[in-house]
């Protein structure tokens, strides 16, 4: 996930400090880096595609006199990761630089609207537009923060972005629209990050931007104002917090693990995989990444194969129900290290469409190149950008959700669920298929996923209370059907990896062809009834009953409103209703607690299990 660091002080030693602010902010992940700088004769930029380390050599041993600069890590999203992309960017004229984190929505049209007035743009990205709007607004301001605030009123998206200008020099703005943006302020000068972990070597005196507020910092003076639609801002007075945890601490924001973490920002990363990307109007998914194809590439797809390993694959699984429900396209799952093994048959019409957080899982890779070379059109759904998979696959989209550093996959798991329902709408609408009614419903849901996640969140303790009494078992059988069959199998697989607990995923109608060999009063089960309305929910109530006649301990994850599983299970976790394609989204949500807190009950490291990689780049 990109990071930003801004200094202004006045001890001539801005670059030092903002290069030691994108060190703290590597552990984020990064694909290039950048810093522009003041100096007496001006500002410059400099950028490096790789480490930060790559751009410190690329300063030498010069010793800069620099009191104000604003620095950046980038991870690609769009455009590829090079020094041309890198932040920070640069208007026309070479006066105004920009960093930027998030996403602008509309950057396509503003673009094309600013080269029609002459406008020249260096790199591919959503953020070289800002420099450009404000520039163009500078030209009826005198004050930078007024043309900034101008400028936001064109804006939709998220943005946590700092600006700094030759017109007015020893000043930076930074604004501040979905994505975090810290003020740090100190006797020798004042910071901005985008994560508190940068500035607490510097000073413990924070002041946390809130949405479409923006901060004006000098070496001497700090302000803050709320900004409008209508271009007005006004001033606010903010408090002044005082930071209390370590910079290890502070990488986790307050949580105990980058897992954990990683499973409270699900209402975020769910919101950020369908940003921009829905169509409600028609009822229909906008993904430029397919877009690129034309209509008659994507019309000659006949069928689907998805291949992926791990949480990827179990996505693919819940990505193959909802395509063939809401495109009406048939699918195949196939994990990646048995597709290339095998002689599969690739007929010209079908499409293989590899899923993979990462973009580097071999048996992922080798499954893609597999499919080039029988000359099959292939598609990627992948979060790094840049990776290997997101390079060679013919179209593609990204998750944009930043990456994922707990070996356990979480929230990629939600994202790309999210967006194979996007991909449903996409191709279920271009292909004639789906009715705009039914696509409109989806779109509904899809909106409700964040708050209803935030829901599952807040009775967390009812799931670490339930992790306590059941982490004493050493087995555990986890059952589901239909849409959350997939989601057993998730959650199986993130239980034994967290925790070390033997874990089973089944389809709950299987159950009675063998595993019902296994239960007895010492090997509960995790069941995912799903909804009332769905047409297995009897049949997942009957396998419960068999389960309990053999003194199974049950656990259910059921739809809010259901009568009937309390009269069954020993015990319940109710989670939001929803449409049937979205529940694997919130019922997983759970399951990924109940790992985390059963593994950190037994002392296990959860974000890094034992044996385990976050990229398996082997076979
Ligand atoms: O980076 P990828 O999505 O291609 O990774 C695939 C699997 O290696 C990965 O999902 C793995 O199963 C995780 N550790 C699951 O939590």
């Amino acid at each position: 996930m990109c990071g930003i660091f801004g200094y202004v002080g006045k001890n001539n030693d801005a670059v030092d400090i903002v290069l030691r602010g994108l060190e703290c902010l590597e552990y984020r992940g990064y694909d290039s880096a950048g810093v522009a700088f003041e100096t007496p004769d001006g500002i410059f930029l400099k950028k490096r595609t790789g480490r930060v380390s790559v751009l410190a050599d690329a300063f030498g041993s010069e010793s800069l006199v620099s009191n104000c600069a604003i620095a950046h890590t980038r991870w690609a999203t769009h455009g590829v990761p090079s020094d041309a992309n890198a932040h920070p960017h640069q208007c026309c004229k070479g006066k105004i630089f920009v960093v930027h984190n998030g996403i602008i929505e509309n950057y396509l049209y503003i673009k094309e609207v600013l080269e029609r007035e002459g406008h020249v743009f260096v790199s591919q990205t959503d953020t070289e537009v800002l420099a450009h709007l404000i520039e163009r607004h500078m030209t009826r301001h005198t004050r930078l923060e007024d043309a900034v605030v101008s400028a936001l009123h064109y804006v939709k998206g998220t943005f946590a972005l700092a600006v700094v200008s030759s017109y007015e020099v020893g000043k930076i703005v930074a604004a501040r629209r979905s994505s975090p943006l810290i003020i740090g302020l100190s006797d020798k000068g004042h910071f901005l990050a985008s994560d508190t972990s940068a500035i607490t070597s510097h000073t413990k005196k924070a002041v946390y931007l809130d949405d479409d507020e923006i901060a004006v910092l000098t070496a001497n003076s700090f302000s803050f104002f709320n900004f409008y639609a209508n271009g007005e801002k006004k001033k606010r007075y903010k408090p002044i917090d005082t930071i209390d945890w370590d910079t290890e601490q502070a990488k986790k924001e307050g949580f105990e693990h980058y897992m954990l973490k990683e499973i409270h920002c699900q209402p975020e990363s769910v919101a950020d995989s369908m940003r921009g990307r829905l169509v409600e109007e028609r009822g229909g998914a906008k993904l430029g990444g397919l877009e690129v194809l034309g209509d008659d590439k994507i019309k000659d797809i006949k069928r689907i194969v998805i291949t992926g390993c791990g949480t990827a694959y179990y996505a693919g699984m819940v990505g193959k129900y909802m395509l063939e429900d809401y495109a009406g396209i048939p699918v195949e799952v196939d994990l990646a290290s048995e597709f290339r093994y095998r002689n599969p048959v690739l007929d010209k019409d079908t499409a293989l469409l590899v899923v993979s957080q990462s973009g580097e899982t071999a048996d992922s890779l080798a499954a893609l190149r597999y499919a080039k070379g029988k000359g099959n059109l292939t598609l990627g759904l992948v979060n790094a950008v840049g990776s290997s998979i997101a390079r060679e696959t013919d179209a593609g989209v990204f998750n944009h959700i930043g990456p994922e550093i707990g070996v356990a996959s979480t929230k990629a798991f939600t994202s790309e669920i999210v967006i194979l329902a996007l991909f449903s709408l996409f191709f279920g609408r271009s292909r004639g298929f789906l009715k705009e009614k039914k696509a409109r419903e989806l779109i509904k849901h899809l909106y409700l996923l964040p708050p209803q996640i935030k829901k599952i969140l807040e009775t967390e303790d009812q799931i670490k209370n339930l992790a306590r009494k059941y982490g004493k078992y050493d087995d555990f059988l986890f059952l589901g059907r239909g849409y959350n069959y997939p989601i057993a199998l998730e959650g199986a697989l993130k239980l034994k990896e967290v925790s070390y607990i033997h874990a089973e995923g089944y389809s709950a109608g299987e159950m009675k062809h063998g595993p019902l060999a296994l239960v007895d009063k010492n090997f509960p089960t995790m069941a995912i009834v799903g909804s009332p309305t769905s047409n297995t929910y009897e049949k997942v109530l009957s396998n419960l009953e068999e389960i309990k006649a053999r003194r199974g301990p049950i656990v259910a994850i059921a739809e809010k409103g259901d009568k009937k599983i309390s009269g069954i299970a020993d015990d319940v976790f109710y989670i939001p209703q929803t449409t049937e394609a979205l529940s694997p989204v919130l019922s997983v949500v759970p399951l990924q607690l109940f790992a985390y807190y059963s593994g950190v009950f037994r002392g296990v490291d959860v974000d890094k299990p034992r044996n385990l990689a976050k990229s398996v780049t082997v076979e």
